[in-house]
């Protein structure tokens, strides 16, 4: 028995230092320490010998075995590393070069702004309602004092999906302007109880399509936010103290700002709301043209005749509503002088923000 123990370590151990790779390896591994190697049938004879003889020839199996275990750890680490400088030298791999960083997706600059705006109207109590872009020539004109024929059309041409109904106007028209989403609001809010239609305050975020030509300063497509609120003996220096709280925690509580007359068919009185220049602290600069105000914003009163149309009482309910669009504020603050930028899709300028 000792004999045989003795022959099988010498063979094995031989047969063993002519191996180069793991799978002759675990072949080896297979015949020499597996169920039906040599040395696990030893095991299963030393029952058969003599009582006297157990103990020692026990002994000297497990010595075997434990020597073979270890040879066989040792010869794969060998083998191993073997093979990983063979991998090393056909690959040409070096391991100093840096590695490859992963792109990063992040939001449009558009749609942080957007988001941003949403967010603070949100703190003041204006709730999210989206409107179509898709819009009739009745909401986004007419329900909004803008009649077929009427001059007040010239201000903003669109894009007609469908043909002409008569000599002037067509039904479907990609919207101009969020502000039909005001009658659409007021509508869905009056609907609710017609009697005594609810009080509204409505953020409407969306874009918006005008028939231009594209150049550095106007876009086919751009952003706006509206502001609606609707209720009982609202007041335009509600208007007021509501944009320039907002206009604040847009553009630092130390912002100046200033309200100009203007016009819009759809508000009475209509006003426009102007911030100091930001980049010349309002010196006069390039980019506020030398006046050292920025134009942010339109907005007024909600003419009698909209909120009317919109199924709100003129004589009970009175509101305001504000206007802005989101690229232009982006332009201003980083001082981008190409609004195409924004919808040319160009990764070198959207990365950089
Ligand atoms: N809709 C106007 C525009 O696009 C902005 C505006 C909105 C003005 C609401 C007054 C009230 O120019």
């Amino acid at each position: 028995m000792l004999d045989i123990l003795k022959e099988i370590e010498k063979t094995f151990r031989e047969s063993l230092e002519s191996i180069t790779d793991e799978a002759a390896l675990e072949a080896w591994r297979l015949a020499n320490l597996g169920r039906s190697s040599p040395l696990m049938k030893a095991f299963s004879e030393l029952s058969k010998l003599p009582k006297e003889e157990r103990p020692s020839a026990g002994q000297m199996a497990n010595q075997v075995k434990q020597a073979l275990e270890a040879a066989f750890t040792e010869k794969s680490v060998v083998i191993k590393t073997q093979a990983m400088a063979k991998f090393l030298e056909g690959e040409k791999l070096d391991v100093t070069l840096p590695g490859r960083s992963f792109r990063h997706g992040r939001l449009h600059p558009a749609t942080t702004n957007l988001r941003r705006i949403l967010a603070i109207l949100a703190e003041m109590g204006f709730q999210v309602y989206t409107a179509r872009d898709v819009e009739s020539d009745e909401y986004n004109f007419q329900l909004l004092n803008i009649p077929p024929y009427h001059p007040a059309r010239e201000m903003q041409d669109t894009f007609y999906i469908d043909s002409k109904v008569d000599d002037e106007t067509y039904s479907t028209v990609l919207r101009t302007h969020t502000s039909p989403g005001q009658i659409r609001a007021m509508r869905e809010f009056a609907a609710l109880d017609p009697e005594n239609p609810p009080s509204i305050r409505v953020a409407l975020p969306g874009m918006v399509y005008r028939f231009e030509q594209i150049t550095t300063r106007s876009e086919m497509q751009f952003y706006q936010v509206e502001g609606l609120a609707v209720g009982e003996n609202i007041t335009f220096s509600d208007l007021k103290g509501t944009l320039t709280e907002f206009a604040r925690r847009m553009f630092g509580q130390n912002a100046r700002f200033r309200f100009r007359a203007d016009h819009f068919p759809f508000t009475e009185p209509s006003a426009e709301m102007d911030v100091e220049c930001f980049v010349c602290g309002g010196k006069g600069c390039p980019v506020c043209k030398k006046s050292g105000w920025l134009e942010i914003l339109g907005c007024g009163m909600v003419h009698p005749q909209v909120l009317q149309n919109g199924g709100y009482n003129p004589r009970r309910y009175s509101g305001f509503a504000f206007g802005m669009g989101t690229e232009r504020q982006l332009m201003l603050r980083y001082k981008i002088n190409d609004i195409r930028n924004f919808w040319g899709n160009d990764i070198r300028f959207l990365e950089q923000f």
